[in-house]
């Protein structure tokens, strides 16, 4: 299937697309992830307002459009299936977005502000396996694993309120848009990981 994941900053869409790219076999396709891992690359002939994707990331702004525009353009023609974690985040993406692909299930995964927060700042991430943690929820239990979990540079208390702000601004038109167009699928993201998976497996199913 083609699945579209949609969520504020820290709603679980990471977690969640790891198990959606298992259990159906198909390509976890992250801008996020794609652009840490090229957070030097050089855009200033795009005419950018910075350098680096970077500096965008840790002040919590959208890079520009036709950085990421490129890097969902060539994922998607690889990829027979997909999930698609951290894009579109503005009607511009979205209308990119439309150009490339047909969706099967557009799913959004719905949590308050409060829990949020509590989330992002409590992530941890093992760097050699990308596997997702939380310090309360979600701790590893190789003390090995324990000991190389490193922060995400962009959780800081700060850095996370702007990012929601973004995301107000910016994502949440996007959401209403699928809304008004009928085929958005609601999830409960504040339920148990294993609950929002059950949700969520049971959604793409019934789509698919
Ligand atoms: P990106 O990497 O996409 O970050 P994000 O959207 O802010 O989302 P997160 O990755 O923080 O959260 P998530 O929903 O994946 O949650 P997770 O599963 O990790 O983007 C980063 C930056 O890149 C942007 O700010 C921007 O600069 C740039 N960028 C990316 N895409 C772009 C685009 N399209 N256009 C422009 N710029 C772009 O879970 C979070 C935590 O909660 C974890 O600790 C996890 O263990 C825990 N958790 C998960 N589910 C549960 C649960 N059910 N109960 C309890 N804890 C849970
Ligand atoms: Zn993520």
């Amino acid at each position: 299937p083609r699945v579209l994941i949609l969520g504020a900053p820290g709603a679980g869409k990471g977690t969640q697309s790891s198990k959606i790219a298992s259990e159906f076999d198909v390509e976890h396709v992250t801008t996020g992830d794609a652009l840490r891992a090229n957070k030097e690359m050089d855009i200033s002939e795009m005419d950018t307002e910075y350098d680096t994707p970077r500096e965008y990331m840790d002040q919590g702004e959208l890079v520009p459009d036709e950085v990421v525009n490129a890097i969902v353009d060539e994922a998607l023609t690889q990829a027979d299936g997909f999930v698609l974690d951290g894009y579109p985040r503005n009607p511009e993406q979205a209308e990119e977005l439309e150009e490339m692909t047909d969706l099967d299930v557009v799913l959004s995964l719905d949590v308050g502000e409060e829990e949020l927060v509590h989330r992002l700042t409590g992530r941890r991430l093992d760097p050699e396996t990308g596997e997702i943690y939380h310090l309360e929820y979600n701790p590893p239990e190789d003390p090995e694993v324990e000991d190389r979990l490193e922060q995400r540079e962009d959780d800081t208390e700060e850095t996370v309120k702007e990012r929601l702000r973004v995301y107000r601004e910016n994502t949440e038109p996007v959401i209403d848009h699928y809304d008004e167009q009928g085929v958005l699928e609601r999830v409960d993201g504040e339920q148990a990981p294993d609950e929002v998976w059950e949700d969520v497996k049971a959604t793409i199913e019934d789509a698919a």
